[in-house]
């Protein structure tokens, strides 16, 4: 599929010309559009629960540049070729995640003033959908209050698992955004996790077709996702480390 006939998904605006993303096979990312890529803390309250991403350190991009992808790379965020190192054994690049658009394999919940999709194999287990209320329990509850709640909870995943949908115009409610590409850093977990894209970014795979073009998505840079090259959220229970310095956790040390 040329750019020309992407699939783009409801909600979605496409970045302007010039700003995607190439997976190379049994490589890195190729960011193109020279956007500078900001680390994100996935912050909690007291409790621990996700309710906010913090700004951290910046890495201004040239207009194409090299991501990891593969976890091994000493000079992160970006490749400096370690994977041609690597075992295929233990960390194997191959993509595997589908083409088809999202909305075929999402669960449909219906609430009385808005409904959400869901579709688990994007989780990129940043848990804001768990903020106290799960918004799957919120998106069935009327009024304004959840309404904000609900939408707070969807806006913040960053895979683009959760979408919610307004039930009078059926349309998903969706902050249009400019591109923007971020590292997640999750600092309940200690660890690292993937890489953010919000607004629109084409993703074309190494055998030259385009992924579903949506407004949230969160590529897989720890090596080990499932849902390559999308993160599935194991990175969490592998601990992913990407070594960048100056990490607060939740009592404020430094891990
Ligand atoms: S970064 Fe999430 S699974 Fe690899």
């Amino acid at each position: 599929m040329s750019q020309g006939q992407l699939q783009i998904q409801v909600g979605t605006r496409q970045a302007p010309a010039g700003f995607y993303v190439e997976i190379m096979r049994n490589g890195p990312i190729m960011l193109h559009g020279g956007t500078t890529i900001v680390q994100q803390f996935i912050m909690p309250d007291e409790s621990g629960t996700s309710t906010a991403y913090q700004a951290g350190d910046s890495y201004p991009a040239k207009a194409v540049v090299a991501v990891c992808r593969c976890g091994m790379s000493k000079n992160k965020p970006f490749c400096d070729g370690s994977h041609k190192q690597i075992d295929v054994n233990e960390i194997d690049l191959t993509e595997t995640a589908s083409f088809q658009p999202e909305l075929t394999t999402a669960e449909l919940v219906q609430g009385p003033e808005r409904s959400l999709s869901d579709d688990e194999k994007f989780c990129a287990f940043a848990r804001f959908c768990d903020a106290g209320q799960r918004v799957w329990n919120e998106v069935q509850v009327a009024g304004k209050a959840a309404e904000d709640l609900t939408l707070h909870m969807a806006h913040h995943c960053p895979g683009g698992r959760l979408i919610v949908w307004d039930n009078k115009t059926q349309q998903p409610i969706e902050s249009t955004e400019d591109p923007s590409v971020s590292l997640i850093e999750d600092v309940v977990q200690e660890c690292s996790g993937p890489i953010m894209l919000r607004g629109g970014f084409p993703v074309k795979s190494s055998n030259g077709h385009f992924y579903e073009v949506r407004n949230r998505q969160a590529l897989c840079r720890c090596g080990q996702s499932g849902n390559k090259p999308f993160c599935d959220g194991t990175h969490a229970s592998m601990k992913f480390q990407d070594g960048l310095p100056n990490k607060p956790n939740k009592q404020g040390v430094v891990w």
